[in-house]
């Protein structure tokens, strides 16, 4: 690493939430980072260009699963720690292909685990002592909650539903083997949804901007009272920085942001704020674009994070409300046409082709408009 500081890894980088951290990591500190990311269709260095040429910052593009290229990593810049943001994250794309899942959450983890295990094992002193491996999980490891249950805590089973959540859950599995079985100094944070600049039009909330401005359905799965519990994005990397600085080696931390709230709700949201802030040019409310379509398979009804042992611990709390949070993310798409532009390759297209266009998913009504599809009430079953 330059300037004589030790520095930290970091994989997965060029996504949204590992993008979103190190940019903040510079705001507050001056410390070296390594990313260390394959570049896979979520994967932008347009987000991390402002950081060229900064001898603070080095990217590699590389697999978390080449344990040669880790090792060398290791060894050229002697990090203090690394924070493992890589991995395939979407739902949907687990449901039409779960490979890649498999590859990168479990066996990527598995092969970074073991080359920074030979790493972390030839230190010596206090460096050894202090090295950290964070680990970067979600709240889907959890399965899905009823309306009345208590929100997640760090004791809950781990009942993961789709194979996203369960490729992460074994991945959370093996981080935990290897501080009980060789004392790795490990930390897991598993967090709730977030949101916020830089995220992949893939994921629902810039998925619904990007669409309502481009005067594309609304796709809303099943009766859209999927309950999930959102969190700024800069938040979420605020948590990391504290787990990393002083969470207890061997535990987890629930990181959410006390913001539970149904999909539906969610897209109104935006839409009002897109009302707003850039109106259609027709007069029309941007909620006339809503489209009821068929539901996710196995979709899990409820996700919550309780938060209270990272705040009791460790003192962190989230600083944005979701009321907040949205503002900042519908106005950051608004002013950033040119990233979204960048995203929208034709890997993106063939994504929303297969996803959205096969016929599985075929819209099965619009609300709010007159005509011969038929309106899904949002109390109405869904199939699955
Ligand atoms: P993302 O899909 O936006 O980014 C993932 C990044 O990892 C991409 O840059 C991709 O190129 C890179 N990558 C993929 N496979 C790789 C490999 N084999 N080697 C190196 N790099 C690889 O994901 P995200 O939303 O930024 O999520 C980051 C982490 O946070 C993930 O581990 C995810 O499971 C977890 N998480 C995300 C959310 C969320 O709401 N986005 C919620 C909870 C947990
Ligand atoms: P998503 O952003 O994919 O995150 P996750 O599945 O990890 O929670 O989806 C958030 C919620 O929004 C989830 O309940 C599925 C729903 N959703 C839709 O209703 N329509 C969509 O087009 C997408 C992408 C998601």
């Amino acid at each position: 690493m330059s300037q004589n500081k030790q520095g930290i890894l970091v994989t997965g980088g060029a996504g949204f939430i590992g993008a979103n951290f190190v940019l903040d990591w510079f705001r507050s500190s001056d410390e070296p980072v390594v990313n260390l990311d394959l570049l896979t269709y979520a994967g932008n260095p347009q987000t991390l260009v402002s950081l060229e040429g900064d001898d603070r910052y080095r990217f590699v593009k590389g697999d978390i699963a080449d344990t040669t290229l880790i090792a060398r990593l290791l060894g050229e810049h002697e990090p203090r720690a690394i924070v493992n943001f890589a991995a395939e994250s979407h739902v949907d794309r687990s449901i039409h292909g779960p490979e890649d899942f498999i590859q990168t959450n479990i066996v990527g983890t598995f092969r970074l685990l073991d080359a920074v295990r030979a790493y972390w094992t030839g230190l010596k002193g206090e460096a050894k002592d202090n090295f950290r491996f964070l680990h970067v999980s979600t709240d889907e490891v959890y399965g899905t909650l009823a309306p009345d249950d208590p929100a997640f805590s760090e004791t809950n089973q781990y009942l993961p539903n789709s194979p996203y959540a369960a490729s992460k859950a074994a991945s959370d599995h093996l981080v935990r083997a290897y501080h009980h079985t060789y004392g790795l100094p490990v930390v897991t944070t598993n967090c709730s949804n977030n949101y916020g600049p830089y995220q992949f039009p893939e994921k629902l909330i810039p998925l619904v901007i990007v669409n309502a401005l481009a005067g594309k359905p609304l796709p809303i799965y099943g009766d859209g009272q999927q309950v999930r519990d959102w969190l700024y994005v800069t938040d979420h990397c605020s948590a990391i920085r504290e787990v990393l600085a002083a969470g207890q080696l061997g535990e987890t931390y629930n990181i959410g942001g006390w913001n539970e709230k149904p999909n539906i709700e969610i897209v109104n949201t935006i839409c009002a704020l897109l009302d707003k802030l850039r109106p259609r040019a027709d007069g029309a409310g941007y909620g006339e674009q809503i489209t009821y379509v068929t539901d996710r398979p196995g979709h899990d009804r409820r996700y919550a994070i309780d938060a209270r042992r990272i705040e009791r611990e460790l003192g962190w709390k989230p600083a944005e409300t979701f009321e907040t949070g949205i503002e900042k993310t519908v106005a950051w798409y608004l002013d950033n046409a040119g990233w979204v532009e960048d995203v929208q390759s034709g890997a993106y297209r063939a994504w929303v082709e297969k996803h959205y266009g096969d016929g599985r998913d075929k819209p099965k009504g619009i609300r709010g408009r007159s005509g011969s599809r038929s309106v899904v009430r949002p109390d109405a079953k869904e199939a699955v």
